[in-house]
Parts: C-alpha cells; structure tokens; sequence
C-alpha cells in the first residue's frame, strides 16, 4: 500500500493518512472572527490527516490583509471553537497556524496609522498588502515602509506569540503552527538581506540572525508544551522581496540542526518545488532533511505521485497540498481511489461568499459512466 495513505504518529496524535491539508488564506471573516462558514469549510476538508488552518495574526500588530481572522482577542477564540469542534467531529486534526506579517502590511491596518513593524527599514518592494485605498475602500496597496522594532519590543511579540500558541489550545486546536515562512515577520529576521540590525538579533552573525525564531519557538513551547508546536520555513524563498544573502544556505542548515533538539511536532517547508528548480536545491532539501532530526512535512506543487515518490525516498514524513484543498474537499479520498481532481477558480481564492469556499462538492461515485 502506498505510505500516502497509512497513518502516522505525530508526537502521540494519531493521524489518519499522510495528507496535510497546507495553510491557507481566505479571507472570509469579516471583523476578523472566524463563523460558522469557516467551521464548515474546515469540517469538509477533515479527511486530511492534518489541516493547518490559514495564518491568524497574533497581534493587531500582526496583521497584513483585511479579513484575516486573528487569534489574540476572546471573540476571535470564541470562534476558532467552532471550527476545531466541527474539525474534532468529523474525526480530524488541526493545527493553527500564527502568523505575524511584519513589512507586508500598510499603515491603513496598524494602529493610529503607524508603520509596520520588522527587522529593519527596508520596504518589501513590489509587495502588496489588502488594506485601505485613499477612498478608505478594501484595495490591494504596495506594503508601506517598516520600522524595525526596538530592541526593547522585541520580547513583548515573543510573548505575543506564546499568548497566541495559549489561545489556540484554549480553542480547541490539536496544536500551532508558527508562520515561519514565505517573507513574513520571521523570515525578515533570518534574512541577512532584509535584517540590518547592528545588535543581537541582526547583522553579519547566523546565530544573532537565528534568535528571534528560536526565542519564538521556545517561548511557544513554554507555554503548551514543545510537542504540540510545529514550525513552517522557507529556505531560499524569494517572494516578497525577499534576496538571496552570503551564506545562506549555512543559515537554514543551521536553523535545522537547532531546532532538531527541541522536540517539536514538525518543522513543515513550503516551497519544495521553487528549492528543487534552485541549482543543486534537491541535494539542499536532502542535507536539510538529514540534519533536522524530527518529522518533516513537504508542501508546493504535490500530485499524488510526485507526493508517493518522496515519501519513498524518505524525503519527508508527510505531504501538505494546497489548492487542490481548495476545490476538492476530499482530497485524501480522490487521491486514495484515483478519482478525478477539480480544479480551483482562483477568482475566489481570496475574500467573497461561499462561493469557491464552501460550495466544492465531494466526488460523486454514482456520476461515473
Ligand atoms: C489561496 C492561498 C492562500 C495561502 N495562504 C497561506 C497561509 O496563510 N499561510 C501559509 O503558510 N501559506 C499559505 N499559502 C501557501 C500554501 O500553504 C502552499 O504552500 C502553496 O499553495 C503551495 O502548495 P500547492 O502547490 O499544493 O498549492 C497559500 C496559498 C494559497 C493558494
């Protein structure tokens, strides 16, 4: 049989097959809380071995795209109960994933107007935010110009997001995922290209570079217990103005080996196939999978046999997908029986009704000819 569908012990929660469902935004809860839409939505993907739910932001501060749930205020909880129950009672698992988006806001989402928070100045060119335009309507705006945050701040959304992993248990979530990845407030840290600071969270030093995501990770850990914590990265990422930086590559490998001793849930990478198209990018994802020493989750352009094809080369232990999760909510089912893919309407993706969120339908077996 193939590994795809056996079951898969992770950190003690039993999970049905190796299926991910991978996090993903869509922007459906209007004063950031999460409704009984959401809770459906989840519920019809619980055939997955695992959901990560879409990023919610920490803090207000957290914030980068209008219509994002959070998961730092008591109706934001409230809601998130909704859907870990419909999840829990269709016999699936799900991980929240906390997310600060660092540069890629506007000042129209953060309080009194004021600049977004990062490591450093530096605006995330050609990036765009959902905020407000000039005519206070939701628009797509370029990302305006951080602050970095003082040395001083730094702690309190450490603790920001330790309140946040506490909130999501609180929820009912199996565990978190911390949004490690994809240019967001933690990659801003470990980039050498995008972190200037001249203290002892920036500059020239991997491990100055490395300190934030790990007081992150250890203070998340504190706080619900290191098991019930997986990490998301993005080695080499380049979207949202993201450069490449002189030892990078250490830099990740690095990030690996120091998380291997703490005993997480899962480290989950999301950009397998933009690393495998780098030069030499499958020997890298080799090296990273030898030197992190826990369960490894893979995520970017999976079909079922390409997933199939990693886990029997011991590439990854489990498999995340993403947009096929969109529009087939048995995914694991279609997969398992080889039935036909629906493909995503990417008008929907973001924002709207219940159109191209709840409204995909599960594959019907009597339809076939
Ligand atoms: C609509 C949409 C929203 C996404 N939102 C998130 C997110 O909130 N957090 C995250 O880590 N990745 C997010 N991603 C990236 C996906 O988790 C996934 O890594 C990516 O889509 C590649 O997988 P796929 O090729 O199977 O779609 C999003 C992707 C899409 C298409």
């Amino acid at each position: 049989m193939s590994q795809l569908f056996s079951g898969y012990d992770l950190a003690g929660l039993q999970l049905d097959n190796r299926i991910v469902m991978a996090p993903m935004t869509r922007s459906r809860a209007v004063n950031t809380v999460p409704d009984s839409e959401t809770a459906l939505y989840y519920q019809q993907r619980a055939g997955a071995g695992l959901i990560v739910s879409e990023g919610s932001q920490i803090s207000r501060q957290g914030v980068g795209y209008l219509f994002t749930p959070g998961i730092h205020a008591p109706e934001q909880i409230e809601g998130w109960k909704k859907v870990t129950q419909a999840v829990h009672d269709a016999n699936g698992r799900i991980f929240c994933q906390i997310w600060h988006v660092g540069r890629i806001s506007h000042v129209t989402l953060q309080e009194d107007g004021a600049a977004p928070a990062s490591s450093s100045a530096k605006t995330a060119e050609g990036t765009l935010s959902f905020a407000y335009n000039q005519e206070g309507k939701p628009d797509y705006m370029q990302a305006s110009q951080p602050r970095a945050l003082d040395i001083e701040e730094i702690a309190g959304v450490v603790q920001d997001f330790a309140r946040a992993g506490a909130n999501a248990i609180a929820a009912g979530f199996d565990g978190i995922e911390i949004h490690g990845a994809n240019g967001y407030l933690i990659e801003q840290f470990i980039n050498a290209g995008v972190n200037t600071r001249d203290d002892a969270y920036g500059g020239a030093t991997i491990e100055s570079r490395l300190r934030f995501v790990l007081e992150v990770v250890d203070a998340v850990a504190a706080k619900i217990g290191s098991q019930r914590v997986g990490i998301r990265l993005a080695p080499l990422n380049r979207i949202f103005d993201m450069p490449a930086f002189e030892q990078e590559r250490e830099t990740w490998l690095e990030l690996a080996r120091l998380l291997s001793s703490k005993n997480l849930a899962y480290v989950h990478i999301s950009n397998r196939a933009a690393i495998i198209a780098s030069p030499n990018g499958r020997a890298f994802l080799e090296q990273f999978r030898q030197t992190y020493k826990g369960t490894l989750v893979l995520a970017g352009e999976y079909t079922k046999e390409q997933a199939e094809q990693d886990l029997d080369a011991n590439l990854a232990d489990l498999i995340a997908f993403g947009r096929p999760y969109i529009s087939n909510p048995d995914l694991a089912e279609r997969l398992q029986n080889d039935w036909p893919l629906t493909e995503p309407d990417r008008s929907t993706f973001y924002g709207g009704t219940n159109v191209g969120y709840t409204d995909y339908v599960t594959y019907d077996v009597t339809a076939e000819s």
